[in-house]
């Protein structure tokens, strides 16, 4: 069964979509991890999916790169990414230290609906050596791409004002302890609750559009669950530690078998 909930967070590219939405990389001496070459592997994607046509990806992937879908690898001809879908929605998120980039895709059609999120993983040449997707679809938990797409367009990701950002560090810790809630009964203690805080899964929303929304409702009771592994989310945490005005928003997308 593939879970979207819509904390497409994305393992050590936590903190990509923060600190990197300008592409303003971190570490200005590393080897070039080129922000136009990762566009232009996202933008290649999202033209394969909408054509169903992974020939599209010939000019942007390695040689040997491989394909994965909700947790397994396979045969991108076997997979959502050829098939050809009516695309409503896309967003891209640059991680120029870790040379990724996340896009969420959302197919709203009723006839073909899917909520898509997918990282892809650049070498030390930006050339892409895995595509990596957690796809739900219909009878997925909580699926409803109209919903999601509508609650999608209403939150706002813009760049955080670099004065604002938390560290990669910072936003990772926060989504780390999130995540071991399930695992660990001291994490839930160590999450930067803030509010108001929203929380996307499938098509349901923990936002009621309230100053008190808080993503503390629903959090696991029972600590002693299997650890989350091979993590990936997304979350956006808005304002420094420093700042009264604090915002968590909190999305996720994530797959389990
Ligand atoms: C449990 O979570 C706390 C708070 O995040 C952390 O300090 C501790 O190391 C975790 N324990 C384990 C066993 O992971
Ligand atoms: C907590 O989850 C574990 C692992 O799934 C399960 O074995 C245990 O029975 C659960 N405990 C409660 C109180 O539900």
């Amino acid at each position: 069964m593939a879970i979207s909930t819509r904390l497409h967070v994305l393992g050590t590219m936590l903190g990509s979509a923060v600190q990197h939405a300008l592409g303003h990389p971190l570490v200005l001496s590393a080897p070039a991890c080129d922000r136009s070459t990762l566009a232009r592997a996202a933008d290649a994607y999202i033209a394969a999916q909408a054509a169903g046509g992974v020939g599209l990806l010939v000019d942007i992937v390695a040689d040997g790169w491989e394909y994965e879908e909700n947790i397994v690898r396979k045969d991108v001809r076997s997979g959502v990414l050829s098939k050809s879908l009516k695309i409503d929605h896309r967003r891209t998120i640059y991680d120029l230290v870790a040379c990724a980039t996340y896009t969420e895709v959302i197919g709203a059609d009723p006839a073909d609906p899917y909520v898509i999120g997918t990282q892809i993983r650049h070498d030390e040449d930006s050339l892409a050596t895995l595509i990596d997707s957690i796809a739900t679809t219909t009878n997925s938990w909580l699926f409803n791409a109209q919903r999601t797409l509508e609650y999608v367009l209403q939150e706002t990701w813009d760049p955080i004002p670099k004065d604002r950002r938390d560290s990669r560090e910072f936003i990772k810790a926060a989504s780390d302890a999130y995540l071991d809630m399930w695992s660990n009964d001291t994490a839930a203690d160590a999450v930067p609750w803030r509010t108001p805080c929203a929380r996307l899964e499938g098509g349901v929303y923990t936002g009621r559009g309230r100053p008190d929304d808080s993503c503390k409702a629903g959090i696991p009771t029972n600590t002693s669950q299997a650890p989350n592994i091979r993590r990936r989310h997304e979350f956006r945490l808005e304002g420094g530690k420093l700042r009264v005005e604090l915002v968590w928003i909190l999305t996720y997308a994530y797959g389990l078998e």
